[in-house]
């Protein structure tokens, strides 16, 4: 008999503080109608001060966990994806999620693939749940992003946002339930194109260091911008392709939320109709691994996502990384 893993659950959380465009205004020289105009972003929720990223991870999971019916002891593996991560090196944020959850003597660790950490997550539960090594594994998509931004750097303070995405990933026997393909790819050849120099062994913590901010997210937008368009377009078609699935198929396409006019040039370029695709980003911005985890949990609140319906999930990040995914949903309904 063979071992299929499923997407079970989804859970998210939302931080209660807003960050209008109108606010930004009175931050940096920016306009609301620019932003708009550039990006699609209107707002974003900002966590709170004494709010960690393994906060916001450990609420958004406790809901996946409660959708999916099971307790802190059913889960074997906890994958934490984030750039922002509660230590910088060590522990794991994944650890410290496992505490508050009270999830004990599991493995547990994080990925560092930037915004497209989810999906990466997602193909590292799918190998071990397929292998027999795992049954149930957490994976969550967290980001306090706001704690690595230059709030006086126009080019990127504008884009991102802080808030946790969740889901259970179980074996299954039943094949229709199962995840159909996922692509997860990197190019390191693109290194400074998204990047937050320190601290690491290339730019340790030291006053030099922080005195010429590098310990800011340092982004050219721009040529990201243009990768970004080339390079999902290329993935997305492919994985469609292998799968012999036809893009007027899929009733949910669930991008990551970077920018509009990304979104939109991909999903045009497969033809996909605006009811098909799901749009998060102008009330969270970029939430970097939490914005397809976000995204999911928004459509699934919204009653919009049923068992057995296929989701086609697309991402890009620093790196640069990029990833696609072709599944089901195969949770209960809301
Ligand atoms: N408000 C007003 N003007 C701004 C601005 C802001 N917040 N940010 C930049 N500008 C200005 C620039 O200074 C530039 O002015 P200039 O022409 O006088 O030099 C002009 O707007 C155009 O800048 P540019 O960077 O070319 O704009 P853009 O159309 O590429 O939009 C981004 C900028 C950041 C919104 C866009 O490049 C982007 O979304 N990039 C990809 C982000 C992404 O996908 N990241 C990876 C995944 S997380």
């Amino acid at each position: 008999m063979s071992l299929y893993a499923a997407f079970r659950s989804i859970g998210a959380y939302v931080p209660e503080k807003i960050l209008t465009n109108a606010d930004l205004e009175q931050m940096v020289d920016t306009s609301d109608e620019w932003i708009t105009k550039r990006t699609g972003i209107k707002e974003r929720r900002l966590a709170a001060d004494d709010e960690s990223t393994s906060d916001m991870a450990a609420k958004a999971s406790q809901i996946a966990m409660d959708r999916a019916g099971l307790t802190h002891e059913d889960i074997d593996l906890v994958v934490c994806a984030t750039v922002t991560p509660d230590y910088f090196n060590m522990p794991s944020t994944a650890t410290v999620i496992s505490d508050k959850l009270n999830i004990r003597n599991v493995q547990a660790f994080d990925i560092s693939a930037a915004c497209s950490g989810f999906v990466y997550a997602l193909s590292v539960a799918r190998a071990f749940v397929e292998s027999g090594m795992k049954k149930n594994v957490l994976i969550i998509g967290a980001e306090k992003f706001s704690s690595i931004v230059d709030w006086t750097d126009r080019g990127t303070c504008i884009l991102f946002g802080d808030g946790a995405g969740a889901a259970v990933i179980s074996a299954t026997e039943d094949k229709s339930e199962a995840i159909i393909d996922i692509h997860a790819s990197a190019d390191g050849a693109y290194t400074d194109m998204l990047i937050t120099p320190a601290p690491g062994s290339v730019h340790p913590m030291n006053q030099a260091n922080l005195d010429a901010g590098l310990q800011y997210v340092q982004m050219k937008g721009n040529e990201t911008f243009k990768l970004a368009v080339k390079t999902l377009t290329k993935d997305v078609k492919e994985i469609l392709e292998k799968n012999n699935i036809d893009a007027a198929d899929i009733p949910h396409f669930i991008p990551h939320q970077a920018n509009y006019r990304i979104i939109k040039a991909v999903g045009d370029a497969l033809g996909m109709r605006e009811d098909q695709t799901v749009l998060t980003i102008h009330k969270y911005g970029n939430t970097s691994a939490a914005s397809i985890p976000m995204a999911i949990n928004d459509l699934y609140e919204a009653g919009g996502l049923k068992h057995g319906e296929l989701m086609l999930l697309d991402t890009f990040g620093g790196g640069l990384t990029w990833a696609s995914a072709v599944l089901p949903f195969a949770g209960k309904n809301a």
